[in-house]
């Protein structure tokens, strides 16, 4: 019988801008304050990018997971981006990144657009097309500049977000498991930021009713990941959540029964930085070393569509 080929996250890597504005920074423009936006969401600070481009931080952070992987960069057949915030509508990022990495020039190279789930669809894609095209290696990355879509007079929003890329080579690998499940919800009012050029070129929310989405589709993610591959809560290390709001964690850990500290967060130093959000996760994790061999991660993101995925990794 054929054995399932799962797929492996075998290097990462993540980069941020240099400039780092805190809660203070934005409460000189926006009537906030720094106790505010820390008891309201847990973030403290995050990166807005001032002279780096969408493709700096995607190239910066891939390169990173290139050398972590120890693999070489011919190595590579597929390359994925995932933003809503790139430098260009066309060329994408991914041919971009090709092309400054030096990947080989005969590989698909594309961006996708679903938000904050963007990196789990990249991951699932990535699962499809190297099963499909019996390649061994692909590059995922999430990356966003979303400073320069904020409206810097709506307080409800421009505290929330924050720049960077996050990225991983994944390999195709028996043994294993991976499972992925991703979804939407066609929404065209509750989260939205339309064109650079458009009447409403800035990120407009919702951010109650984002909220209730939230807290309601995460477990149900982690849930169905778990119902599909026989795994308990128990069985899992790290639950890797998008990084939007402390206070949806907390809830989300509370709500499966499990401790808050297998629920990696930095997004009091980031924000929300959408697609970048989970891969810079585990970027730090990995960094950490706590991604020893046998440990097992649940993945789970939603963002604006609304989207949603999940994904079980193993190490
Ligand atoms: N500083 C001070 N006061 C504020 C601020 C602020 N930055 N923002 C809103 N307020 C005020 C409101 O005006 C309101 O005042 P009022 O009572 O006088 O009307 C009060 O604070 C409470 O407002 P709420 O909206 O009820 O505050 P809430 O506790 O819901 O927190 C927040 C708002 C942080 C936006 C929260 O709803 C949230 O995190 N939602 C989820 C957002 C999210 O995850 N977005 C990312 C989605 S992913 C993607 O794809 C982009």
């Amino acid at each position: 019988m054929e054995k399932e080929m799962g797929l492996r996250i075998i290097g990462t890597g993540h980069a941020a801008p240099k400039k780092v504005v805190t809660n203070d920074d934005l409460s000189k423009l926006v009537d906030t304050s720094d106790e505010w936006i820390r008891e309201r969401t847990g973030i403290e600070r995050r990166h807005f990018a001032e002279e780096e481009t969408n493709l700096d931080m995607a190239y910066a952070a891939s390169a990173d997971a290139l050398l972590h992987a120890g693999i070489q960069k011919e190595d590579i057949s597929l390359c994925i981006v995932a933003t809503f915030s790139p430098d260009m509508q066309v060329p994408s990022q991914a041919c971009l990144l090709q092309q400054r990495l030096g990947l080989n020039r005969d590989i698909p190279c594309f961006d996708i657009n679903a938000a904050c789930s963007g990196f789990l669809y990249g991951l699932q894609i990535a699962h499809a097309l190297l099963t499909q095209s019996g390649g061994q290696y692909a590059l995922v990355v999430g990356s966003e500049i979303i400073s320069h879509r904020l409206n810097m007079e709506d307080r409800g929003t421009c505290i929330l977000f924050g720049d960077g890329a996050g990225a991983a080579v994944v390999k195709l690998e028996e043994g294993y498991p991976f499972y992925g499940m991703m979804g939407a919800d066609g929404d065209d009012k509750i989260l939205i930021c339309g064109q650079e050029d458009s009447e409403n070129p800035y990120v407009q929310m919702d951010g109650q009713a984002v909220f209730k989405f939230a807290v309601s589709i995460i477990p149900k993610c982690i849930n169905d990941v778990l119902e599909h591959t026989g795994l308990t809560a128990e069985d899992i290390d790290y639950f890797v959540c998008h990084q939007a709001n402390r206070r949806i964690i907390e809830y989300v850990a509370k709500k499966m029964k499990q401790p808050l500290d297998k629920f990696y967060m930095n997004l009091q130093e980031y924000g929300n930085t959408s697609a970048a959000s989970i891969p810079i996760v585990l970027s730090e994790m990995d960094d950490k070393g706590m991604f020893t061999p046998g440990k097992k991660a649940i993945c789970v993101g939603f963002g604006a569509g609304f989207t949603w995925g999940a994904a079980l990794l193993q190490w």
